[in-house]
Order: structure tokens, then C-alpha cells, then sequence
């Protein structure tokens, strides 16, 4: 298949890419590099030995999208693109509403001009919101999300529900993403955010390579086994190699949504001491206060996307450890190096 993969150049993007690649796929990677690097996906030819066709451009920018599906043959879209910082969206939901939501429509607009129906959106766990049970399951509704990230995303999913609805040609693939952590195994590709890291993993990988002095635990009094939050982690390779077999379900026209994460939760402490168990290298952290809006303990069900996708999280957590810190210490700067 010839895959367009908007936001291709960013964390999740650049390990999808790579995996597309290894598969045979042709990649064409539309990213305006507002949180990638170019540098990502020369990394990933670099890997696989093959081309990336790199545009950059904005998916909001019609005539740029337009162009893209008049240059390229495109078989299906994996949409990574979008703004991501949960905290972020509070102050300004309308950047956010305008990047993630209006972003979307334009790209489907150009899609359905050009005549390409098949796309895999990037959901999350968070359109559950805070009242769904433990784990979390497709069947379960939506609910109410807190922040305006999570709602740009729960907007999106009904986007292109009703996209299907209006026109069956469509092909909808909702994947909802639990924790994604890691780096490719060969430590040449990670996640390598802008200033101060807002995710668990980065955080602890930036103490340990020296960029910060301690990591704080955002609260150790929640009803979990050890105090602190537990989340659902799972290894971003994993997680890359589960867009390639919802490329398979794009081919049926309607909707699917999937769950994609292991089915087991992990507290903040479990995470500090796995790093620190696996690289021998010890992480500072001081116990804080709990952060807003945080839940106490959500992980996946994850058996659907493991019946019909044939997808199950392969690599444990010491690998997520392991290769996390492969890429932050051969890379301490990230991409910037
Ligand atoms: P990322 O910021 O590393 O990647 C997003 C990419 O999109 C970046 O390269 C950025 O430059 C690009 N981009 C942003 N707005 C754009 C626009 N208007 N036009 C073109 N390119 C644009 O983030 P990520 O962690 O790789 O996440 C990818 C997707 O997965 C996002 O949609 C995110 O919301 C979603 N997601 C991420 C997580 C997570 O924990 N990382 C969890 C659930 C869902
Ligand atoms: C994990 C745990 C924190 C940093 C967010 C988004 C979600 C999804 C993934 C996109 C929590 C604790 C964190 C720190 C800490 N993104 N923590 N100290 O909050 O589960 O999910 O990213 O869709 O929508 O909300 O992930 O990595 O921020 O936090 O103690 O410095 O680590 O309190 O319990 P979260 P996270």
C-alpha cells in the first residue's frame, strides 16, 4: 500500500513509519514539524534501508493536503497529526480545537476529494473520561473528558463516525492508545519532547541521562497497592505494529475502534524501580502532591483488538525500560544533538 502518515515525523509517527517500511509499504510522511524532526525519519530510513517521501506541510492547509493526493497515490491515511499536552489544552483550547478538530476536517475534506476513504486515527484511552470501569472496554461510551486535548479527540472519533454514516464508503479505524513509552530497539529513534517533559518516562529517562535533578511523584496517597497512579504502559514498537494491522481493518468500510495496550497496570514507584532495576541507573524523586485531574488506576481491555487484529503487546517492561534508555543516553539531546 502507498500509506500517507500525517504527524509521521513525531514520537509514535516516526516508529510507525519504520514498521511500514520494514513491511513493504511506500510512505509518504506530511508533518509541519511543529513537535517532529526531519532528523526522525532520515533516522528510519536509516534503519530500514528504504525512502520516506517527506512534505511538510499543515494538515490544515487544504491546497498543501490537496497537493499531496495529487502527487501521491494514496491507498489509506494514518492520522498522527495533532497537538498532544493535556495541560497545554486547558490554556488554549482554541489552538487545540482548531489543530486537532478543524485539522482533521480539512484533511478528510481532501481525502474525500481525492477519493482516498480509509483512515487510522490516533485516539486515547482518555474518551473513556472518569467515570468508566476498570478496564476499559470499546463497548463502554464515550464520556466526559476533562481537558479540551481529550475532547478534540473524542470530537474527531464522532467526526468520522458520522463521516461512515453519511457515506459507507468510508473506512474508520479508532485506535485508542493506553500509555505509549519506549524507543525503537536500535536507540537510534525515541520520543523527545520540547522543555519540560509532561509524561512519566521521559521524565525519569531526563533525570537519569543529568538534564533534570529529580523526578516528583504526583501524589502517593491514591487507593492503589502502593499509593501512587497505575497506568497501563505499553511499548511504542507495539503500539507502531498494531497501526499495520489496522491498515488490514481499513480495508472493510464502517468503524472499528480498538483498544491498544497490555492489560496490566503499573504504579509510578513500579516504574522508578524497573528503570533503575534494569539500567542500574537510580532516579532522585521526591514525593509531591497529587496532580489534577490525574485518575487513580486505568489499563486496557485490550482482547478485542487481539481477537479481530490479531494484536497483542509483545515486549515487556523491562524492554520499554531497556530501550528508552538506549535512546536517551546515546541521544541526550534528543534530535537537536
Ligand atoms: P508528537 O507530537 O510526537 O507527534 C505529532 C506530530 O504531528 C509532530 O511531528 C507534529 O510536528 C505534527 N503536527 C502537529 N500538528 C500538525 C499539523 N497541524 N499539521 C501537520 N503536522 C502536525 O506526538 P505523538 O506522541 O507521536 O502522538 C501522535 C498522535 O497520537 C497524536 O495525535 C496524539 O494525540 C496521539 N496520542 C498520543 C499519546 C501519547 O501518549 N504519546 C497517547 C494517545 C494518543
Ligand atoms: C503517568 C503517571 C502521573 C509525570 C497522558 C494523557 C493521556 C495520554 C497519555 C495522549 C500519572 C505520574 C507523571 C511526573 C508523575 N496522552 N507522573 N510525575 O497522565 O496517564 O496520560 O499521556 O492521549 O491523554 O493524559 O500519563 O505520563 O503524564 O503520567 O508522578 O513528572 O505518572 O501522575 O500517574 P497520563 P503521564
Amino acid at each position: 500500500m502507498k500509506v500517507l502518515v500525517t504527524g509521521g515525523a513525531g514520537y509514535i509517527g516516526s516508529h510507525t513509519v519504520v514498521e511500514l517500511l520494514e513491511a513493504g509499504h511506500k510512505v509518504v510522511v506530511a508533518d509541519n514539524l511543529c513537535n517532529g524532526s526531519e532528523v526522525a525519519l532520515q533516522r528510519a530510513e536509516e534503519i530500514t534501508g528504504a525512502g520516506v517521501e517527506f512534505v511538510r506541510g499543515d494538515i490544515r492547509d487544504r491546497s498543501a493536503m490537496d497537493a499531496v493526493f495529487a502527487q501521491h497515490d494514496i491507498d489509506a491515511v494514518i492520522h498522527f497529526a495533532g497537538l498532544k499536552a493535556v495541560g497545554e489544552s486547558v490554556g488554549k483550547p482554541l489552538t487545540y480545537y482548531e489543530n486537532n478538530v478543524h485539522g482533521t476536517l480539512v484533511l478528510c475534506q481532501a481525502m474525500e476529494a481525492a477519493g482516498v476513504r480509509r483512515i487510522v486515527f490516533s485516539s486515547s484511552a482518555t474518551v473513556y473520561g472518569s467515570e468508566a470501569p476498570v478496564p476499559y472496554v470499546e463497548t463502554t461510551p464515550r464520556g466526559t473528558t476533562s481537558n479540551p486535548y481529550g475532547t478534540s479527540k473524542a470530537m474527531v472519533e464522532k467526526l468520522l463516525e458520522d463521516l461512515v454514516i453519511a457515506d459507507e464508503r468510508w473506512s474508520v479505524v479508532l485506535l485508542r492508545y493506553f500509555n505509549p513509552i519506549g524507543a525503537h530497539p536500535s536507540g537510534r529513534i525515541g520520543e523527545d519532547p520540547q522543555g519540560i517533559p509532561n509524561n512519566l518516562m521521559p521524565f525519569i529517562a531526563q533525570v537519569a541521562v543529568g538534564r533534570r535533578d529529580e523526578l516528583t511523584i504526583f501524589g502517593d496517597d491514591y487507593e492503589t497497592a502502593d499509593g501512587t497512579c497505575e497506568r497501563d504502559y505499553l511499548h511504542v514498537v507495539d503500539l507502531a505494529v498494531g497501526h499495520l494491522k489496522a491498515l488490514k481493518a481499513v480495508s472493510h468500510p464502517g468503524v472499528s475502534v480498538y483498544n491498544l495496550g497490555t492489560g496490566q497496570g503499573v504504579s509510578v514507584l513500579e516504574m522508578v524501580n524497573s528503570f533503575t532495576r534494569v539500567t542500574g541507573v537510580g532516579v532522585p524523586y521526591r514525593l509531591g502532591a497529587r496532580r489534577a485531574g490525574d485518575l487513580p488506576a486505568f489499563w486496557a481491555n485490550a482482547d478485542k483488538a487481539r481477537m479481530e487484529l490479531g494484536w497483542s503487546a509483545e515486549k515487556t517492561l523491562d524492554d520499554m525500560m531497556a530501550d528508552t534508555w538506549r535512546w536517551q543516553s546515546g541521544n541526550p539531546r534528543g534530535y537537536d544533538a
